[in-house]
């Protein structure tokens, strides 16, 4: 069922990285089926193919640009704004989507493994939305979503890696939310819980292996719902934060728990 309506994003281009994942294919759906250009990355090219099919099957005149980038990479991650504006205008609207888990609790940590989840998942985010930022300083105009996490708002067992870096996510919102708010950009941030994508499922997994139970009952247990987000949920949390009908909302994380975090 489609929430908006089908011009509520036309005129904007919109970048969604990690658009080959559970999160950001559902994003790219709802944001061409409101009438935004979208281009898509991830590093995986026949996921992005199949994204773009699925995509025109139920919108058939979305315009969809693809390009697959190594986030974690300089050159690509230059070349992919260079490429997306040549192909679809200046970006607009930008989802820093794209992220990994991966740590352990503290005393197994590898500083492989925490800088790996920390440049994925902050530096990479930072570099890209600078390169982005720009453009639309030049706009005087634009919209940023951060996919940041329940667990950038509190700790987790284990989470040293991977909260840490989400944590800095919200960092990252709050500051640029403030910096770029005279230049008419807002910044927010989605924090959801478990989403039922292969991430949320296995993380789940872990925690009730960990606390030998079952995972129906660490999500029965642990979430007041019942039940893990569903990613269009978060798609649908994300596109509202891109409109207008969101103008003053400024430097939030809104949280999609059903009901686990609430402060
Ligand atoms: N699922 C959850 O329970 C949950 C909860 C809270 C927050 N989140 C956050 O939501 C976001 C999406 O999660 P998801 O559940 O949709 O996970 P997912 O299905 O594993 O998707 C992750 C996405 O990130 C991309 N990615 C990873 N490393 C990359 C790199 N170096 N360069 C470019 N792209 C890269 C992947 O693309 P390729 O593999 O094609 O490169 C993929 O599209 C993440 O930031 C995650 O931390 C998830």
């Amino acid at each position: 069922m489609a929430v908006f309506a089908h011009d509520a994003l036309k005129g904007e281009h919109v970048l969604v990285t990690g658009a080959t994942g559970g999160i950001g294919s559902e994003t790219a759906k709802v944001l061409a089926g409101m009438g935004a250009s979208v281009t898509l990355t991830g590093r995986r090219k026949h996921k992005l193919k199949q994204l773009t099919a699925e995509i025109h099957e139920s919108t058939p005149f979305a315009h969809v640009y693809t390009y697959a980038a190594d986030l974690g990479n300089d050159e690509e991650r230059h070349e992919l704004v260079q490429s997306a504006e040549k192909a679809c205008g200046p970006i607009s609207l930008l989802v820093n989507n794209a992220g990994i888990s991966g740590g352990g609790p503290v005393e197994q940590l590898e500083q492989d493994d925490l800088e790996r989840v920390m440049h994925v998942n902050y530096t990479s985010a930072v570099l890209l939305t600078q390169v982005v930022y720009q453009s639309m300083k030049q706009q005087k105009k634009g919209a940023i979503v951060n996919v940041t996490s329940l667990s950038g708002l509190r700790g987790t067992y284990g989470g040293t890696a991977y909260a840490g870096s989400k944590f800095a996510m919200t960092g990252f919102t709050h500051s640029l939310a403030l910096e770029a708010i005279e230049h008419g950009i807002r910044v927010n941030a989605v924090s959801p819980g478990f989403v039922d994508t292969e991430m949320g499922r296995a993380s789940a997994q872990k925690k009730a292996e960990r606390q030998n139970r079952s995972l129906s009952e660490v999500v029965k247990d642990s979430i007041p719902s019942g039940r893990m987000t569903k990613p269009d949920e978060v798609a649908n949390t994300i596109a509202f934060l891109l409109t207008d009908a969101a103008a003053n909302i400024v430097g939030e994380s809104v949280k999609i728990s059903g009901g686990s975090v609430l402060r």
